[in-house]
Protein backbone atom coordinates (compact mmCIF):
# COMPACT_ATOMS: atom_id res chain seq x y z
CA UNK A 1 0.00 0.00 0.00
CA UNK A 2 2.78 2.10 0.90
CA UNK A 3 6.19 2.00 -1.12
CA UNK A 4 9.43 4.64 -0.37
CA UNK A 5 12.59 3.46 -2.93
CA UNK A 6 15.35 5.52 -2.54
CA UNK A 7 14.32 8.62 -0.49
CA UNK A 8 16.60 10.89 0.41
CA UNK A 9 16.36 13.94 2.09
CA UNK A 10 18.78 16.92 3.35
CA UNK A 11 18.39 20.14 5.12
CA UNK A 12 21.42 21.94 3.67
CA UNK A 13 24.29 19.94 4.51
CA UNK A 14 22.72 17.96 6.39
CA UNK A 15 21.69 14.17 5.30
CA UNK A 16 18.39 13.86 7.29
CA UNK A 17 17.32 10.63 4.89
CA UNK A 18 19.61 8.64 3.40
CA UNK A 19 18.32 6.34 1.21
CA UNK A 20 14.43 4.80 2.81
CA UNK A 21 13.23 2.05 1.05
CA UNK A 22 9.95 0.90 3.01
CA UNK A 23 7.11 -1.21 2.13
CA UNK A 24 3.69 -0.87 4.49
CA UNK A 25 0.90 -3.42 3.40
CA UNK A 26 -2.62 -2.58 3.87
CA UNK A 27 -4.61 -2.60 7.07
CA UNK A 28 -0.65 -3.09 9.07
CA UNK A 29 0.70 -1.41 12.08
CA UNK A 30 4.01 -0.40 11.59
CA UNK A 31 6.10 1.16 14.75
CA UNK A 32 9.18 2.80 14.13
CA UNK A 33 11.54 3.82 16.32
CA UNK A 34 15.12 5.86 16.83
CA UNK A 35 17.14 8.17 18.92
CA UNK A 36 16.47 11.81 18.21
CA UNK A 37 17.44 13.65 15.53
CA UNK A 38 17.21 10.02 13.02
CA UNK A 39 14.92 11.27 10.75
CA UNK A 40 11.66 9.76 11.87
CA UNK A 41 9.43 12.63 11.54
CA UNK A 42 10.77 13.51 7.74
CA UNK A 43 10.46 10.12 7.05
CA UNK A 44 6.19 10.61 8.16
CA UNK A 45 6.29 13.83 6.83
CA UNK A 46 7.58 12.54 3.53
CA UNK A 47 4.64 10.62 2.98
CA UNK A 48 2.38 13.73 2.24
CA UNK A 49 5.06 15.64 1.11
CA UNK A 50 4.98 17.71 4.22
CA UNK A 51 8.46 17.68 3.01
CA UNK A 52 9.54 17.60 -0.35
CA UNK A 53 12.40 15.05 -1.15
CA UNK A 54 15.47 15.24 -2.61
CA UNK A 55 15.35 12.09 -4.37
CA UNK A 56 13.54 8.58 -4.57
CA UNK A 57 9.60 7.91 -4.80
CA UNK A 58 7.37 8.06 -2.68
CA UNK A 59 3.86 5.69 -3.60
CA UNK A 60 0.14 5.05 -1.43
CA UNK A 61 -1.71 2.51 -3.36
CA UNK A 62 0.15 3.20 -6.47
CA UNK A 63 -0.06 6.40 -6.74
CA UNK A 64 3.13 8.78 -6.98
CA UNK A 65 2.93 11.18 -3.92
CA UNK A 66 3.64 15.18 -4.86
CA UNK A 67 4.73 14.53 -8.38
CA UNK A 68 3.63 13.31 -11.94
CA UNK A 69 6.05 11.01 -14.04
CA UNK A 70 6.10 12.61 -17.63
CA UNK A 71 8.83 10.03 -19.23
CA UNK A 72 11.64 9.94 -16.39
CA UNK A 73 11.05 13.17 -15.46
CA UNK A 74 9.32 14.44 -12.35
CA UNK A 75 6.90 17.24 -12.28
CA UNK A 76 5.84 18.13 -8.83
CA UNK A 77 2.35 18.67 -8.75
CA UNK A 78 -0.30 21.40 -7.74
CA UNK A 79 -1.17 23.10 -4.11
CA UNK A 80 -4.85 21.45 -4.93
CA UNK A 81 -3.89 18.39 -6.10
CA UNK A 82 -1.15 18.12 -3.12
CA UNK A 83 -4.06 18.79 -0.76
CA UNK A 84 -6.25 16.29 -2.25
CA UNK A 85 -3.51 13.79 -2.00
CA UNK A 86 -2.91 14.80 1.90
CA UNK A 87 -6.48 14.38 2.75
CA UNK A 88 -6.07 10.65 2.35
CA UNK A 89 -3.44 10.57 4.41
CA UNK A 90 -4.15 11.41 8.38
CA UNK A 91 -1.58 13.02 10.32
CA UNK A 92 -1.38 12.74 13.81
CA UNK A 93 1.21 15.75 15.38
CA UNK A 94 2.57 15.38 18.69
CA UNK A 95 1.36 18.18 20.23
CA UNK A 96 -2.25 17.69 19.25
CA UNK A 97 -2.30 20.90 16.96
CA UNK A 98 -6.04 21.31 17.56
CA UNK A 99 -7.84 24.61 16.43
CA UNK A 100 -8.46 26.73 19.83
CA UNK A 101 -11.25 28.42 19.07
CA UNK A 102 -13.63 25.84 17.42
CA UNK A 103 -15.26 23.11 19.68
CA UNK A 104 -14.35 19.25 19.65
CA UNK A 105 -17.34 18.59 17.69
CA UNK A 106 -16.73 21.35 15.35
CA UNK A 107 -12.44 20.76 15.16
CA UNK A 108 -13.64 16.88 13.68
CA UNK A 109 -15.93 18.41 11.27
CA UNK A 110 -13.85 20.91 10.13
CA UNK A 111 -11.84 19.57 7.16
CA UNK A 112 -14.32 17.42 5.61
CA UNK A 113 -17.03 20.56 5.12
CA UNK A 114 -14.25 23.24 4.23
CA UNK A 115 -11.94 20.63 2.46
CA UNK A 116 -13.68 18.05 1.09
CA UNK A 117 -17.33 20.23 0.62
CA UNK A 118 -19.37 17.39 2.52
CA UNK A 119 -22.60 17.69 3.55
CA UNK A 120 -23.05 20.02 6.73
CA UNK A 121 -25.76 17.77 9.15
CA UNK A 122 -24.37 14.68 7.66
CA UNK A 123 -20.80 15.53 8.55
CA UNK A 124 -21.46 16.77 11.96
CA UNK A 125 -23.48 13.09 12.42
CA UNK A 126 -20.85 11.12 11.64
CA UNK A 127 -18.12 13.74 13.91
CA UNK A 128 -20.17 12.54 17.06
CA UNK A 129 -20.26 8.95 15.88
CA UNK A 130 -15.89 9.45 15.69
CA UNK A 131 -16.00 11.33 19.03
CA UNK A 132 -17.87 8.10 20.66
CA UNK A 133 -15.76 5.80 18.84
CA UNK A 134 -12.17 7.71 21.06
CA UNK A 135 -14.93 7.45 24.17
CA UNK A 136 -15.49 11.49 24.03
CA UNK A 137 -19.07 11.29 23.50
CA UNK A 138 -19.33 13.35 26.15
CA UNK A 139 -16.88 16.32 25.18
CA UNK A 140 -18.72 17.44 21.72
CA UNK A 141 -19.28 20.84 22.81
CA UNK A 142 -16.15 21.84 24.13
CA UNK A 143 -13.28 23.98 23.68
CA UNK A 144 -9.47 22.15 22.96
CA UNK A 145 -8.54 24.58 26.39
CA UNK A 146 -11.42 22.59 28.77
CA UNK A 147 -9.97 19.27 27.61
CA UNK A 148 -6.97 17.01 29.23
CA UNK A 149 -4.35 16.24 27.11
CA UNK A 150 -5.14 12.86 26.37
CA UNK A 151 -8.83 14.03 25.60
CA UNK A 152 -7.14 16.48 23.03
CA UNK A 153 -5.14 13.84 21.35
CA UNK A 154 -8.35 11.51 20.95
CA UNK A 155 -10.16 14.61 19.09
CA UNK A 156 -6.73 14.60 16.72
CA UNK A 157 -7.71 11.22 16.16
CA UNK A 158 -11.00 11.65 15.26
CA UNK A 159 -10.20 14.66 13.36
CA UNK A 160 -8.06 12.08 11.43
CA UNK A 161 -10.00 9.50 10.75
CA UNK A 162 -12.77 12.72 10.07
CA UNK A 163 -11.60 12.11 6.13
CA UNK A 164 -11.70 8.46 5.85
CA UNK A 165 -7.68 8.08 5.50
CA UNK A 166 -6.23 5.28 3.36
CA UNK A 167 -3.61 5.52 5.99
CA UNK A 168 -2.67 7.38 9.22
CA UNK A 169 0.54 8.70 10.34
CA UNK A 170 1.72 9.26 14.30
CA UNK A 171 4.37 11.23 15.38
CA UNK A 172 4.80 10.56 18.96
CA UNK A 173 1.27 10.75 19.89
CA UNK A 174 1.60 9.85 23.49
CA UNK A 175 5.09 11.88 24.10
CA UNK A 176 3.44 15.36 25.52
CA UNK A 177 1.25 13.43 27.88
CA UNK A 178 1.16 12.78 31.76
CA UNK A 179 1.96 9.36 32.36
CA UNK A 180 -1.87 8.67 33.05
CA UNK A 181 -3.06 9.65 30.22
CA UNK A 182 -0.67 7.77 27.81
CA UNK A 183 -2.91 4.58 28.11
CA UNK A 184 -6.05 6.04 26.92
CA UNK A 185 -4.76 7.58 23.70
CA UNK A 186 -2.60 3.66 22.93
CA UNK A 187 -6.15 2.50 23.82
CA UNK A 188 -7.84 4.20 20.70
CA UNK A 189 -4.86 3.29 18.61
CA UNK A 190 -5.35 -0.24 19.56
CA UNK A 191 -8.56 -0.14 18.55
CA UNK A 192 -8.05 1.30 15.08
CA UNK A 193 -5.43 -1.40 15.25
CA UNK A 194 -7.29 -4.19 15.72
CA UNK A 195 -9.88 -2.43 13.16
CA UNK A 196 -7.77 -2.82 10.34
CA UNK A 197 -6.39 0.54 9.83
CA UNK A 198 -3.47 0.96 8.02
CA UNK A 199 -1.29 3.15 10.59
CA UNK A 200 3.07 4.23 11.07
CA UNK A 201 3.58 5.01 14.39
CA UNK A 202 6.76 6.97 15.66
CA UNK A 203 6.52 5.85 19.65
CA UNK A 204 9.14 5.03 22.31
CA UNK A 205 6.20 3.20 23.73
CA UNK A 206 7.63 -0.05 23.59
CA UNK A 207 4.53 -2.01 25.03
CA UNK A 208 2.62 -0.66 22.29
CA UNK A 209 5.33 -2.22 19.49
CA UNK A 210 4.92 -5.35 21.04
CA UNK A 211 1.51 -6.12 21.01
CA UNK A 212 0.16 -4.00 18.48
CA UNK A 213 3.06 -3.80 15.82
CA UNK A 214 2.96 -5.45 12.73
CA UNK A 215 6.56 -4.55 12.04
CA UNK A 216 9.22 -2.57 14.13
CA UNK A 217 11.33 -0.57 11.78
CA UNK A 218 14.55 0.78 13.58
CA UNK A 219 16.00 4.30 12.49
CA UNK A 220 19.29 5.46 12.81
CA UNK A 221 21.21 8.06 11.23
CA UNK A 222 18.71 8.48 8.31
CA UNK A 223 18.89 5.00 7.81
CA UNK A 224 16.90 1.93 8.46
CA UNK A 225 19.06 -0.36 10.36
CA UNK A 226 16.53 -2.90 11.06
CA UNK A 227 13.04 -4.31 10.77
CA UNK A 228 11.08 -7.17 11.11
CA UNK A 229 8.06 -8.50 13.47
CA UNK A 230 8.32 -7.19 17.33
CA UNK A 231 9.53 -9.80 18.99
CA UNK A 232 12.51 -10.34 16.69
CA UNK A 233 13.41 -6.73 16.80
CA UNK A 234 13.07 -6.19 20.30
CA UNK A 235 13.88 -9.29 22.15
CA UNK A 236 16.53 -10.64 19.37
CA UNK A 237 18.18 -7.43 17.86
CA UNK A 238 20.63 -7.58 14.86
CA UNK A 239 22.56 -4.74 15.56
CA UNK A 240 24.38 -3.17 18.36
CA UNK A 241 22.78 0.00 17.59
CA UNK A 242 19.19 -1.22 18.27
CA UNK A 243 20.28 -3.36 21.31
CA UNK A 244 22.12 -0.17 22.76
CA UNK A 245 18.80 2.25 22.22
CA UNK A 246 16.11 -0.48 23.80
CA UNK A 247 18.47 -0.95 26.58
CA UNK A 248 18.04 2.76 27.32
CA UNK A 249 14.62 3.12 26.15
CA UNK A 250 13.55 0.58 28.00
CA UNK A 251 15.83 0.77 31.29
N1 LIG B 1 13.09 22.12 8.64
C1 LIG B 1 14.32 21.72 9.03
N2 LIG B 1 15.39 22.48 8.74
C2 LIG B 1 16.64 22.09 9.09
N3 LIG B 1 16.92 20.95 9.76
C3 LIG B 1 15.89 20.16 10.09
C4 LIG B 1 14.54 20.51 9.74
N4 LIG B 1 13.72 19.51 10.18
C5 LIG B 1 14.53 18.61 10.78
N5 LIG B 1 15.82 18.98 10.72
C6 LIG B 1 16.98 18.22 11.22
O1 LIG B 1 16.90 16.91 10.68
C7 LIG B 1 17.31 15.94 11.61
C8 LIG B 1 16.22 14.89 11.74
O2 LIG B 1 15.09 15.49 12.31
P1 LIG B 1 13.77 14.69 12.64
O3 LIG B 1 12.82 15.67 13.22
O4 LIG B 1 13.33 13.93 11.44
O5 LIG B 1 14.29 13.67 13.76
P2 LIG B 1 13.46 12.69 14.71
O6 LIG B 1 14.05 11.35 14.54
O7 LIG B 1 12.01 12.88 14.48
O8 LIG B 1 13.87 13.22 16.17
P3 LIG B 1 12.99 13.34 17.52
O9 LIG B 1 12.97 11.96 18.13
O10 LIG B 1 13.78 14.29 18.37
O11 LIG B 1 11.64 13.85 17.16
C9 LIG B 1 17.62 16.69 12.89
O12 LIG B 1 19.01 16.85 12.99
C10 LIG B 1 16.93 18.01 12.72
O13 LIG B 1 17.59 19.02 13.42
MG1 LIG C 1 10.43 13.60 15.64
Amino acid sequence: MIELTGVHKSFGTLEVLRGIDLTVESGTVTVILGPSGSGKSTLLRSINHLEKIDRGRVRVDGELIGYRQAGDKLHELGERQILKQRAKIGFVFQNFNLFPHLTALENVAEAPISALRKNKSETYERARALLGRVGLADKADVYPRQLSGGQQQRVAIARALALEPRLILFDEPTSALDPELVGEVLDVLRDLAAAGTTMIVVTHEIGFAREAADTVIFMDEGRIVEQGPPARVLDNPRHDRTRTFLSKVLS
